[in-house]
C-alpha cells in the first residue's frame, strides 16, 4: 500500500501499513519507483492533478475510484463512490471500532459553542481525522 500526504504526515502513513510519497510534482515518478509496474487500485481523495495522473498509476484504470470528481473519474473509466450514511452500515462500522479493526483518528474537538472553529478546521485541507463537535 502506499500513501499521499506531505511530508509531516509520512510516519503517520507508515503507522498504518502504508510506504509514504509526497503528493505534486513527482508523485508519479515515486509511485512507479515503489511499484514499476503500476499499482492495483488507485483511491482517490483529492481530486485536480491527483485524479488526472492516476491512469499513469494503475495497470486497469477500471480500478480507478474517486470520492471527489465523478465527471473526470468516469472519463478515465474509473467509478465515483459517494458514501450515504444509513443506520445498518453505521451499526457494522460501529461493531469494526469496538473490535479494534477501524481505528478513527480524532483531529480536534470543538465545543458547540464555537461553530465557526470547525469549518475552518474542515477547509484547510489539512485536518487528518475527524473533527469532533461536541453537544452539551
Ligand atoms: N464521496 C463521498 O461520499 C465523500 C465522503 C466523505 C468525504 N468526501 C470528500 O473527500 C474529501 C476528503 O475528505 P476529508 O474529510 O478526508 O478531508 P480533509 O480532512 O480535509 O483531508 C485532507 C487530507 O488530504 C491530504 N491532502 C491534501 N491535499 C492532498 C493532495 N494533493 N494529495 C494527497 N493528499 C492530499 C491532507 O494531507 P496533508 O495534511 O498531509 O497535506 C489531509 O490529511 C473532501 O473533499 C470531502 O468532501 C467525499
Amino acid at each position: 500500500m502506499i500513501g499521499a500526504a506531505s511530508e509531516s504526515n509520512h510516519d503517520y502513513l507508515r503507522s498504518l501499513g502504508a510506504e509514504p510519497v509526497a503528493y505534486g510534482d513527482g508523485l508519479v515518478e515515486a509511485v512507479l519507483g515503489l511499484a514499476p509496474d503500476g499499482v492495483d487500485a488507485a483511491l482517490d481523495l483529492v481530486g485536480g492533478e491527483a485524479l488526472a495522473v492516476s491512469p499513469r498509476l494503475v495497470r486497469r484504470a477500471e480500478r480507478i475510484v474517486s470520492v471527489i470528481d465523478a465527471d473526470t473519474v468516469k472519463r478515465l473509466g474509473g467509478r465515483y463512490v459517494f458514501v450515504r450514511p444509513e443506520p445498518r452500515m453505521l451499526g457494522d462500522i460501529s461493531r469494526l471500532v469496538d473490535e479494534g479493526v477501524l481505528r478513527v483518528t480524532i483531529a480536534r474537538t470543538f465545543p458547540l459553542a464555537e461553530p465557526a472553529a470547525a469549518p475552518e478546521l474542515s477547509q484547510t485541507g489539512h485536518g487528518r481525522g475527524k473533527i469532533v463537535i461536541t453537544v452539551p
